[in-house]
């Protein structure tokens, strides 16, 4: 078990936090694990040309092998020598786009070792905008792999308690550079193949997707459960996740019938319900947990991750009840798949 070093960084990069960040750096460089923030959600990043080091994170998140990681650059220029990324229409068109909450697929270079992709002939690339995940990406020299930093099935880190919590004594560095703006992960597009195929509803909208691309398919393990023997696009996405421990139901209907629906089930039982800011007066569970206002996708994208995590500490629930929409705009679409997730596609529409 590595011994953890924390390692708060500002983000004002000053001499701090600049020795702060050559350390994290160095030890990316020799083949360690470092735990960063990015705007998404935190990563566990290692170099992702040394098969070792990618290995590790496997291991230190419980992942199966055969879940591919994204590799981060800090430069959008820098993914044609890891990707067939100039021959590719699409990526012209949207490369542009970098630094985003974005990852785009594309068939990689040799370059790119194959414990990385898990095999596959394509990789995912990333330029993430925030500073602090730029600089040690930057500092380092080296393509960073990473996947979310949490233990594998756990909703994702998007604060510092939570990264701190799933990889001290797992990582050697974490990096604890505050919340995660966006809060839930990049958007994933395969530009693979023709027309491209949303993977992973995220930080950049599917409109902004289709502005820039055109037509833009959306994969179907985006918002309906795997049937078995079917083969995933996005290998991540047939495992369940995001889950907390105790089983959650996701509860889509208007604000009188959600309400009533909820406040029957909460009848002699012990709940944990996830709600709009607006329906905290009329829920009467035991625990009740805001993710923001109704119409407000942004904030309940930085929000959803430790609303789920935070069920885990109400003591004695039986299960969790969640109020969604099934909104497909913006941020909102990534809320309703991270709790379609969550939920195991337990769903009950009024
Ligand atoms: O926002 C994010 O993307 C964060 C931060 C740390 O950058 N990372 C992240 O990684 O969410 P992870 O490993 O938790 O999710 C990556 C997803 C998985 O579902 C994986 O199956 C999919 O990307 N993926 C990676 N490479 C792929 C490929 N070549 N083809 C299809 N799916 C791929
Ligand atoms: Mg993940």
């Amino acid at each position: 078990m590595p011994k953890t070093k924390i390692i708060k960084i500002k983000g004002s990069f000053d001499k701090e936090d600049m020795e702060g960040l050559e350390y994290s750096a160095e030890v990316l460089r020799t083949g360690g694990l470092v735990a960063f923030p990015t705007e998404t959600v935190y990563g566990l990043g290692a170099n992702a040309l040394d098969s070792n080091a990618v290995s590790n994170i496997f291991k230190a998140k419980g992942r199966p092998q055969d879940n591919p990681l994204i590799v981060h650059l800090e430069d959008a220029q820098r993914i044609e020598e890891y990707a067939h990324a100039d021959e590719n229409i699409y990526f012209s068109r949207i490369k542009d786009l970098f630094p985003a909450p974005l990852t785009v697929v594309l068939e990689k270079r040799s370059t790119i070792p194959d414990v990385v992709s898990a095999g596959l002939p394509t990789a995912g690339f990333r330029v993430p905008q925030n500073a602090i995940a730029r600089k040690l990406i930057e500092l380092s020299g080296v393509p960073v792999a990473a996947p979310s930093g949490n233990l594998s099935g756990r909703p994702s880190p998007t604060k510092a308690e939570h990264i701190i919590e799933d990889m001290y004594g797992r990582a050697d560095v974490i990096i604890d550079g505050g919340d995660c703006s966006v809060g839930v992960e990049s958007t994933i597009v395969s530009l693979a193949s023709n027309p491209p195929v949303l993977l992973r509803p995220g930080g950049v909208s599917y409109e902004n997707l289709c502005d820039i691309l055109g037509e833009v398919s959306i994969s179907s393990a985006v918002l309906s459960e795997m049937k078995a023997g079917e083969v995933a696009a996005a290998p991540g996405m047939k495992y369940r996740h995001y889950a907390p421990k105790a089983p959650v139901t996701l509860v889509i209907g208007d604000n009188k019938s959600a309400r009533a629906y909820i406040n029957e089930k909460s009848i002699n039982k012990c709940v944990a319900v996830l709600c709009f800011d607006e329906d905290l007066d009329y829920i009467k569970a035991d625990y009740v947990l805001c993710i923001g206002k109704h119409d407000d996708a942004d904030e309940q994208g930085r929000r959803i991750f430790d609303a789920l995590r935070k069920t885990d500490s109400c003591d004695g629930i039986t299960e969790v009840y969640a109020r969604c929409t099934d909104d497909r705009k913006g941020v909102g679409f990534a809320v309703f798949n991270r709790l379609l997730k969550a939920s195991g596609f337990t769903v009950v529409e009024l």
